[in-house]
């Protein structure tokens, strides 16, 4: 069965319950998931998604070579090393870091109860279809992370993405409404991109870089898994 929890009212209902069984895949697609499987790519070593902004620096405090990233409101924290542009995450090799975000981390963490959680991001969305396609999960739930308390169109994109390149049966009507969406956009995935709440802040921001690069599509043949507290490439 393919679940989607479309917002973050839905993902936080959801993680209250028993996920045991579950494999999860996170979607944000603007920016984090796609910043950490870029670091992932790039070689960075794991990434740790903490929900604030508190308990990254005090992971910090106990590790001073840990890297600090992040955003509120799209821009990079005081203090912190980087901020949660993909292309960041693309020079930081062999590194070890924190990153917080506003909706993508958080949702990472909320998930803590599956069984396996899976980054998800449009850059590597054929290897993630092919590591689920291989290892057939019974029940797999797809959590779109969403901008501050809202939908965001973005991760119903890349949920859409995922359902296409799996099986036809067992979808819930969220599977198929992300599917729909999905085929209904198809090639143009920057434009409409650039329309949603988030990408238009980015533009707002100058990072609009940032949208052509998260728009790429099976560019990285990675996959991400939360081991413990830690996001890590998974051996091919
Ligand atoms: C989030 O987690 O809300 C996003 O990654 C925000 C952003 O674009 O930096």
């Amino acid at each position: 069965m393919i679940q989607v929890a479309l917002c973050p009212s839905e993902i936080r209902r959801i993680s209250a319950t028993d996920l045991s069984g579950v494999t999860a895949v996170v979607f944000d697609i603007l920016r984090a998931t796609s910043s950490i499987i870029t670091g992932l790519a790039s070689g960075v070593e794991m990434i740790f998604p903490v929900g604030t902004v508190e308990a990254a620096r005090n992971l910090k405090v106990n590790d001073a070579d840990l890297l600090l990233a992040g955003e509120r409101g799209g821009l990079p924290l005081q203090g912190f090393d980087l901020g949660n542009s993909p292309e960041e995450f693309e020079k930081i090799k062999g590194r070890r870091v924190v990153l917080t975000t506003t909706n993508g981390t958080v949702a990472i963490e909320s998930m803590k109860g599956a069984s396996k959680v899976l980054i998800g991001s449009l850059l590597n969305m054929d290897a993630v279809a092919d590591y689920l396609f291989r290892h057939r999960p019974k029940s797999l739930l797809l959590v779109c992370a969403g901008t501050g308390d809202e939908f965001s169109l973005e991760d119903a994109i890349g949920a859409g993405a995922l359902v296409a390149r799996l099986a036809d049966d067992g979808l819930s009507d969220a599977a198929v409404f992300v599917r729909s969406l999905y085929e209904r956009v198809g090639e143009d995935v920057e434009e409409w991109l650039r329309q949603t709440k988030n990408g238009k802040l980015l533009q707002q921001i100058g990072k609009d870089a940032d949208i052509k690069r998260c728009a790429q599509v099976s560019v990285f043949d990675v996959v991400g898994c939360l081991k413990g507290e830690s996001v890590v490439r998974l051996a091919g």
